[in-house]
């Protein structure tokens, strides 16, 4: 059995289709825990009620990213963690974690990269007339929303509603991360 860490900040919508996947085999893992830089957010009732084990932190309560990244590291050691999937961790992932988890650590971000980089992808995107948006999935590094691509779902829209954007686009993430997921699995 193949354990995920899923790091979140906000609804955790992501998060809830990697580990409903997980529970019914559509993922060869389990969710061995969430990670959450934000306390309150919705994302850890979620987790609550999937019975799922969450470390939750106060970035603030650190003297260093690299303080609170040594305490996830050891966190993920612990449960052998084979793949670190990022779902909306509104945070650039440190030197500490990505030394620990070279290569294993992925993002889904809602814009085909490389363009719109950043946590407002979608608003920016409309506010440039695209006719074409899409999801990517991409291995981290130190970039924000940097690293290789490793999957992309492109989808057409003519419309200039941001709030209808995230609702087309948060259909296709669910499916894109979990087909991703399961297909670096598979190869490892
Ligand atoms: C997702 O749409 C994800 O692509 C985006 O945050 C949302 C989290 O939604 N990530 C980024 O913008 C990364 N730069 P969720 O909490 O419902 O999974």
């Amino acid at each position: 059995m193949k354990h995920l860490a899923v790091f979140a900040s906000g609804t955790g919508t992501n998060f809830v289709a990697i580990a409903k996947a997980c529970a019914e085999g559509r993922i060869p893992a389990d969710v061995a825990i969430m990670v959450c830089d934000k306390p309150g957010a919705a994302v850890i009732e979620r987790a609550r009620e999937l019975g799922i084990e969450t470390f939750v932190f106060d970035p603030h309560a650190y003297a260093s990213k690299a303080d609170f990244e040594k305490e996830i590291v050891a966190l993920l050691d612990a449960r052998k963690v084979d793949l670190v999937c990022l779902a909306g961790y509104m945070r650039i992932v440190g030197e500490t974690l990505l030394k620990a988890y070279e290569g294993k650590i992925i993002n889904i971000h809602p814009s085909l990269l490389p363009a719109f980089r950043g946590a407002h992808a979608v608003e920016q995107a409309v506010a440039y007339g695209v006719k074409v948006y899409g999801i990517s999935i991409h291995w981290v590094n130190d970039q924000l929303d940097g690293g290789r691509i490793i999957a992309q779902r492109a989808f057409p829209y003519e419309g200039s509603d941001p709030e209808e954007v995230h609702r087309i686009g948060q259909k296709i993430e669910h499916e894109l991360y979990v087909e991703t997921i399961n297909k670096l699995l598979c190869e490892r």
